[in-house]
């Protein structure tokens, strides 16, 4: 007789192993993989479906004409934007985030706004009392607001009572509390958490209800993250933001109905979320003088050019392994790029340590921002400030040799407006008619430390 298969599965990335062990081969996470109940005895392979024919389906061909998913916008512009301009019908949407970063803050403030714009909302916390949830409302000036509110965590009981409510719109904060009565785990598990979403996302479908689910992003094993459920809805969004700092990223990771890679810019202030409609303008607002080490780079989020400043710090390194210290940017990039400076323009980095920095807790993921990187490295080396009205992009290869990046334009053009008036960019990059910026093009890194430096 066949022993019972033991299942484990990782509670960040989803994957299943037979085998316990202390990181998970997916994703690289440590201390995430749990054993699971196998979710079903049988398993579909073991029975098959030939023999009991179903009913025909209609199929029909790509040419159908149809109109646009109908859409609700908010009124809340950056909430909006990211969706891909407002709320799709019968759309799941996923709004993943760590804990205590404002998840519950932002959907409160948009189930309100959403239910202004005419849609029926039902609130569902799972993790709170309606009394914290309506103190919470009140704090935000929105206890008006015609949202039902719900405090449950039973998935049957919620079905049932949407069923009965017909919402517009279901926002379920969190997905991780919910528990279906029929899935044997703990609620919180892979399971249970997989067997929830795909319970609202179906109810969302044949009902044309929206849903919103809200997931934790989380450290521990037992519970499972939002990654377990991101392809089962459409659209996935992650809240953002470093602790410390006032502003908040909700950022597209994919969108069915939209552009990904959009991004919506908050501040938390007193009274809930405020939207900032010029993010430049923000992540720029503390600095004054040229400082040696500071770069402006032109950088761009999903469609929308977002100007930020890259600081290095580069000193003598008192360790006998010199530090490397990155944050808002990828570190395996950093070292690429020193490795450059290195051995095509022989400018040595070793025994001194780096530090880089994207100011205002923003997180750059754009190769384009090579060369600012580069121009940080070097300034903060040198002690040489670049001029204070420029600006910097441009993807650097491992030969030295500088490529064009996309939408140099619209760089360009946000630039402009916040009153730079010089860019450093590769050659052969357009400036077009409109930019009215002077453009300094460099062929290669070489080149680049000459001319700016006087180095080489
Ligand atoms: P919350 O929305 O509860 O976070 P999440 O649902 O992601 O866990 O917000 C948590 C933090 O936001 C909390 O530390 C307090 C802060 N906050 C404000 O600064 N201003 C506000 O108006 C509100 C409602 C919360
Ligand atoms: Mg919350």
């Amino acid at each position: 007789m066949a022993k019972a298969q033991k299942n484990f599965v990782c509670s960040n990335c989803g994957a299943v192993t037979t085998k316990w062990s202390g990181r998970c081969d997916g994703c690289g996470e440590w201390n995430t993989i749990a054993e699971e109940k196998p979710l079903s005895q049988a398993g579909p392979a073991s029975k098959t479906l030939g023999g009991l024919r179903g009913k025909e389906i209609p199929l029909s061909t790509l040419s159908t004409q149809e109109a646009p998913p109908p859409r609700t916008a908010s009124g809340l512009g950056e909430f909006d934007r990211v969706l891909g301009g407002g709320l799709v019908e019968a759309s799941a949407i996923l709004v993943g985030g760590d804990p205590g970063i404002g998840k519950s803050t932002l959907l409160l403030q948009a189930a309100a706004r959403f239910a202004d714009s005419g849609l029926k909302v039902v609130y569902i916390s799972g993790e709170e009392a309606p009394a914290q949830v309506r103190m919470r409302a009140r704090r935000l000036g929105l206890s008006e607001a015609s949202v039902k509110l719900g405090a449950e965590t039973n998935l049957r009981d919620i079905l049932t009572t949407l069923e009965k409510e017909e919402p517009d719109l279901v926002i379920i904060d969190s997905i991780q509390t919910m528990w279906a009565d029929n899935v044997e785990s703990a609620p919180g598990s892979v399971s249970q958490v997989r067997a929830a979403a795909h319970e609202l996302t179906t109810f969302a479908k044949t009902r044309g209800v929206s849903v919103i689910l809200v997931g934790h992003v989380t450290k521990e094993g037992q519970l499972a993250g939002p990654r377990v459920v991101e392809h089962m809805v459409d659209t996935v969004l992650y809240f953002e933001g470093e602790r410390g700092h006032q502003f908040r990223l909700l950022r597209a990771v994919k969108n069915r109905f939209g552009p990904a890679h959009e991004i919506g810019v908050f501040e938390m202030t007193g009274d809930g979320l405020s939207e900032v409609t010029n993010p430049s303008a923000l992540f720029l607002s503390e600095r004054d003088e040229p400082a040696p080490g500071s770069v402006v780079f032109a950088g761009i989020e999903g469609t929308r050019p977002v100007l930020v400043e890259f600081q290095a710090l580069v000193a003598p390194s008192p360790h006998s392994q010199a530090r490397r210290t990155v944050v808002g940017w990828d570190g395996s990039r950093l070292a690429m790029i020193l490795a450059v400076l290195e051995s095509r323009c022989g400018i040595p980095f070793a025994g001194l340590d780096v530090y880089l920095n994207v100011a205002g807790g923003m997180k750059v993921s754009e190769p384009a921002a090579d060369l600012a990187v580069a121009a940080a490295l070097l300034s903060a080396r040198e002690d040489a400030a670049l001029p204070k009205d420029c600006v910097v992009f441009g993807e650097l290869s491992l030969s030295g040799a500088l490529r064009p990046v996309g939408q140099a334009e619209n760089r360009l053009k946000e630039a402009r407006k916040l009153g730079f008036s010089s860019a450093i960019a590769p050659a052969q990059t357009k400036a077009g008619l409109a930019s009215g910026m002077e453009l300094r093009q460099m062929r290669d890194l070489v080149g680049f430390v000459g001319d700016i430096f006087g180095a080489g």
